[in-house]
């Protein structure tokens, strides 16, 4: 069983049900509500632990009862929870999501303490970074840490992975040429690299760009369109399809692409097999509506 450090933000998520989002001064009655922890990379960490690896998150609450309750629920989904972190006088998190009939929402984000992970809010025990095989992180964090993390796993030569959901045009690249893989969507290499990615062609030349400055196997998705990875020590590109789905929800597709080319990796399986069969579980995802409803009813023991 792979051992997984997740650095995750842990926000409070709401989710409001709509016949229409309300625009300013207006007032809607909302026919449902959720509350769960939420982010990118706590979706990301069920995955990992759907797929049976052993895995830890490490991050930041608030001392309020937001922050008590999410750690509770991250508890109740099975997570060790004794490495994330309660910051006295700080806030939780939250991300509010108002989403309408036809399933378009508007989000709306507080960070809180989520700003503030540091090094050594990731890593307490100085000494510990060996025992994983990979570290799961992204741009979420404030980038000297993220910078950080990645000159530890160098060192103590543990595999890192990074999601890129923000801070796409601040991120020093050549601060992360030793990152094993390097994971944006089309949109977020877009971002990085100031170029449109309109079909492969782009996404070659996105990736030939991104190879002059990072050193590692680099991806990105593409959404319908499957991804491109170019692999580190290879002299090319290499562009790999998916079956399309219509309509369904996307949400949460990229996160759990990632997840599963992580598992797949720490199990020793080659690039080549654990994309095809990363881009299967993703596309499979899109056709299930709601990302906790994806997350717990995909088929996850499936042959892929
Ligand atoms: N409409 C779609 N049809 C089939 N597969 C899709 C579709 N949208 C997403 N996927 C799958 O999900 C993966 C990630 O989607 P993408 O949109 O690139 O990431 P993100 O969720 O980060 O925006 C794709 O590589 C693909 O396997
Ligand atoms: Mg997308």
């Amino acid at each position: 069983m792979a051992r997984i450090l997740v650095t995750s933000d842990i926000y409070s998520e709401s989710q409001y049900f709509v016949d229409e989002i309300p625009k300013a001064n207006q007032f809607q009655i909302s026919s449902d509500f959720k509350n769960m922890p939420g982010s990118k990379m706590l979706n990301a960490a069920r995955v990992l632990h759907a797929l049976g690896n052993n895995v830890e998150i490490r991050g930041l609450v608030g001392d309020d009862q937001e922050g008590a309750l999410m750690l509770e629920k991250i508890k109740a989904w099975g997570f060790n929870i004794d490495n994330i972190q309660k910051k006295e006088g700080e806030k939780t998190g939250h991300i509010v999501v108002i989403t309408d009939k036809s399933g378009n929402s508007s989000v709306t984000l507080y960070q809180g303490v989520n700003t503030q992970l540091t090094p050594d809010n990731i890593f307490p025990h100085k000494t510990d970074l060996h025992q994983y095989d990979f570290v799961y992180t992204g741009t979420h964090l404030p980038l000297g840490t993220l910078y950080e993390i990645v000159e530890r796993c160098n060192l103590e030569k543990v595999k890192v992975f990074i999601d890129f959901p923000n801070k796409q045009k601040e991120v020093d690249l050549t601060r992360l040429e030793n990152a094993d893989y390097i994971v944006p969507n089309r949109q977020e290499a877009e971002l990085m690299l100031g170029i449109r990615i309109h079909d492969i062609e782009d996404a070659k030349k996105a990736l030939n760009l991104l190879r002059e400055r990072i050193d590692g196997t680099i991806i990105i998705t593409l959404d319908k369109e499957g991804c491109i990875t170019f692999e580190k020590g290879k002299t090319d590109p290499k562009y790999y399809e998916t079956t399309l789905v219509n309509g369904g929800d996307a949400t949460g597709s990229g996160d759990i692409f990632r997840a599963k080319l992580v598992s797949e990796l720490a199990k020793g399986i080659e690039l080549d097999i654990a994309i095809k069969n990363s881009l299967k579980l993703a596309t499979e995802s899109v056709k299930i509506v709601g990302v906790d409803e994806t997350l717990k009813s995909l088929d996850y023991k499936s042959s892929w």
